[in-house]
């Protein structure tokens, strides 16, 4: 009898450690989509852009991006996989794409394709332990491309503000949409992020821009609300079955990252390190010359980017603990 549970209780602890140990075998593959903030080289792979002078390995930022600190962090334990398709310049909208602004730009339809035609080829591995996980993070260029259109053509501020809100919603809820159908069971969204701080944002624009911020965040949870209950309702065996859509809060946490890096900021958003008229898809000569002497007291390293400290506190205090409680990423790191 005795013996008989001892048996019973080494089985199951056996039966455990095996458990333990082929979770241990899950590979984490994320499969990335966005801009610049997000880009680990492809635009520079592409184009020799951003300046390596000043920008970091063809990063957006003076050190690693967010993708380069949560892929360093999950992969101390774990096995990780990072397959970015993220481009200065990209956009959740194809017509928002200004390839004369932003050279080397690729819109969401674009970014997906490429990842597709991987897939289909084999370049994307899947394997039996492969967890797939999307992460799309969207809409900043959006923003600043329609607002700068509307405002050069004359529409007024609030219809302008209205089409952005409804198209991003459209664009965003296609986008994910798209991912689910192509067999992606876990399809992470990154709010709108608060682009109304951004030292390229005049002082006048900003409570307006904030406005369109907030209405995005209200947009997108409409509408990721609607993607989910279509994809609740995909019969089961369809690819879009059992997909889901998690869209991570909105734009306010993003916006408290900031105020809470230490060492503190001695500049937010009111100016950066330096400023790049001709935008970072272009080399300007001479810029190198006129870097801030410290970075790390600037939360923006030119008018649109983020500095690598940022970025370190987005990706390991803000952004890992957020995938950690839907599960999305391994809990032990
Ligand atoms: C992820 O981090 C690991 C460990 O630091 C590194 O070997 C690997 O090249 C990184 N992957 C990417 C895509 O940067
Ligand atoms: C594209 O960007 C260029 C340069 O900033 C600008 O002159 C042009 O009006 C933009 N086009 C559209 C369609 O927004
Ligand atoms: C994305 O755009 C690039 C440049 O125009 C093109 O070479 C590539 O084939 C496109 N990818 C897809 C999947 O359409």
């Amino acid at each position: 009898m005795y013996r008989a549970n001892i048996v019973v209780a080494v089985c199951a602890f056996a039966l455990l450690l095996s458990a333990a140990h082929a979770a241990d075998k899950t590979v984490y593959q994320y499969v990335i989509f966005g801009d610049s903030v997000t880009d680990t080289g492809n635009v520079f792979r592409d184009g020799g852009v951003p300046d390596p002078l000043i920008y970091y390995k063809g990063r957006f930022t003076n050190g690693p991006n967010w993708v380069d600190y949560l892929n360093q962090s999950l992969s101390a334990k774990h096995k990780v996989q990072i397959f970015n398709y993220a481009t200065g310049g990209g956009v959740a909208c194809s017509f928002n794409l200004n390839n004369t602004r932003y050279p080397y730009a690729r819109d969401a339809v674009n970014q997906t394709g490429n990842f597709l035609a991987d897939l289909a080829r084999g370049k994307v591995p899947t394997t039996k332990y492969t967890r797939r996980i999307s992460v799309s993070w969207f809409a900043a260029n959006d923003i600043t491309v329609a607002l700068s259109r509307a405002l050069t053509s004359g529409v007024d501020a609030a219809t302008a503000g209205r089409q952005i809100v409804s198209s991003l919603a459209t664009c965003l809820s296609q986008h994910v949409g798209a991912l689910a159908a192509s067999g992606v069971r876990e399809v992470v969204l990154l709010p709108q992020s608060p682009v109304q701080v951004a030292p390229l944002v005049p002082d006048f624009l900003r409570p307006s821009v904030a406005q369109l911020v907030d209405a995005v965040d209200a947009a997108l949870v409409q509408a990721m609300a609607a993607v989910n209950a279509q994809l609740d309702a995909a019969p089961a065996g369809s690819p879009a079955a059992g997909a889901h859509v998690y869209l991570l809060g909105d734009s306010k946490w993003i916006g408290r990252i900031a105020p809470a890096v230490r060492p503190a900021f001695k500049y937010m958003g009111d100016r950066s390190c330096f400023t790049n008229p001709d935008s970072s898809m272009r080399i300007t000569p001479g810029l190198a010359d006129r870097i801030c002497t410290d970075p790390n007291d600037y939360a923006f390293y030119d008018e649109i980017h983020p500095t690598t400290n940022f970025h370190k506190a987005y990706a390991l205090d803000a952004l890992l603990p957020r995938l950690q409680l839907f599960r999305l990423a391994p809990r032990d790191v």
